[in-house]
């Protein structure tokens, strides 16, 4: 077990990547557990779950809403829990984002931790502090930073987990390595094939190496003023595509970085042979790279982006691969390179 630490305004976050669910119980002082999972998790893995009064929920966005919420503060109610009881989320990042806001709004605050048990929520959603449910079709409009007592990163649970949730969490993988670590991006180019299937022991050191960088940049940056706007590299465009098309979150960030590559290069920043060689990365583990066909769709989708502040918005740009910097750009030019990309 490796461990890493967030240290966050509302207390220290101990994230333990190769850790096992069967050691939860070790890490949780307190005289009554909760979970909350969802409705796969229960059935493909409660059976490791320690005992304990269980909450379950639905899946899919649609139910990472503030009904959701209140379905669970009901639940907790009439199990008559209070203050002294602990919070776990079992699941991906939808169970993770629902309890800690749960936990963090009920009796004005419970303690919580999370079991995190997608590739996209070890590497990314679990870990941070951020817990915020979709209000009126606005993603995570309504929440919370409060930063979980720990979350456990527990590899063998992604063995049950379908391809395309494994893709989702790999375009986060490769977000972080080209937004800060060129040995992570080598490695890989190297273990491509195995880090598409999840070999354990090349997915536990690139979960180690993600949660490095994010809780680094978190550590420095925790209410997104200025660094942790890095961490969105991709996403602009990426969260554009993902409203006007549905793709799922993995497929919209890799065309996403992939059109904050060709802008690098445009800007001048990026050289041509680096952004090829991102290219033929992304490619080779079957995330696209071109935009989808609905241009205008993706612009008007741009244009209602809530980060956007007036005409510009801070979009992050490639140096290097390893080196990403934010920069303040017109909406127009991403406009024109959407609606330019081959
Ligand atoms: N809070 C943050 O900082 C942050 C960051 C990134 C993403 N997010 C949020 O995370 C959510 C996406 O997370 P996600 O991709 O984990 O989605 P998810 O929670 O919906 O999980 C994806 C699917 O996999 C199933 N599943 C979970 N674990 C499994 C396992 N071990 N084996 C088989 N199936 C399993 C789930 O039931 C679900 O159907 C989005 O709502 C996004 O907004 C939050």
């Amino acid at each position: 077990v490796r461990e890493l630490t967030i240290e966050g305004k509302s207390g220290p976050s101990a994230i333990l990547v190769g850790e096992s669910i069967e050691n939860l119980s070790e890490h949780i002082k307190a005289e009554r557990t909760v979970i909350v999972t969802d409705e796969n998790v229960w059935d493909l893995h409660g059976s490791v779950f320690p005992d304990g009064d269980v909450i379950r929920i639905g899946t899919g966005e649609s139910v990472k809403n503030l009904e959701t919420v209140q379905t669970v503060y009901d639940e907790l109610l009439a199990r008559g829990v209070d203050r002294s009881a602990f919070i776990v989320g079992i699941g991906g990042g939808i169970v993770c984002d629902i309890t800690g806001f749960v936990a963090s709004t009920y009796m004005r605050g419970l303690r919580f931790g999370f079991v995190s048990s997608t590739l996209l929520a070890q590497v990314d959603a679990s870990v941070g502090g951020k817990n915020g449910v979709n209000f009126r079709g606005f993603k995570n409009m309504v929440g919370v930073f409060n930063q979980p007592e720990f979350v456990i990163c527990d590899i063998d649970l992604l063995k049950t987990l379908p391809g395309e949730e494994a893709l989702c969490g790999l375009a986060e993988v490769v977000k972080h390595a080209l937004i800060a670590d060129a040995g992570m991006f080598a490695y890989l180019e190297e273990e491509c094939e195995k880090a598409r299937r999840l070999d354990p022991a090349v997915t536990e050191r690139l979960v180690y190496d993600s949660i490095a960088i994010k809780s680094d940049t978190v550590n420095r940056d925790e209410k997104e003023a200025g660094e942790r706007r890095k961490l969105n590299f991709g996403h602009t465009i990426g969260h554009a595509i993902e409203k006007t098309t549905g793709a799922p979150h993995g497929e919209a960030v890799g065309a996403g970085m992939g059109a904050a590559v060709g802008l690098s290069v445009r800007r001048g920043s990026l050289e041509q042979h680096k952004a090829d060689r991102i290219a033929a990365l992304i490619r080779r583990l079957q995330l696209p790279m071109q935009l989808p066909g609905d241009r205008e769709g993706i612009v008007d989708a741009l244009q209602k982006d809530k980060k956007r502040e007036g005409d510009r918005i801070h979009f992050v740009l490639l140096r290097d691969i390893g080196d990403a910097y934010v920069a303040e750009i017109p909406i127009e030019e991403i406009e024109d390179l959407v609606r330019s990309d081959p």
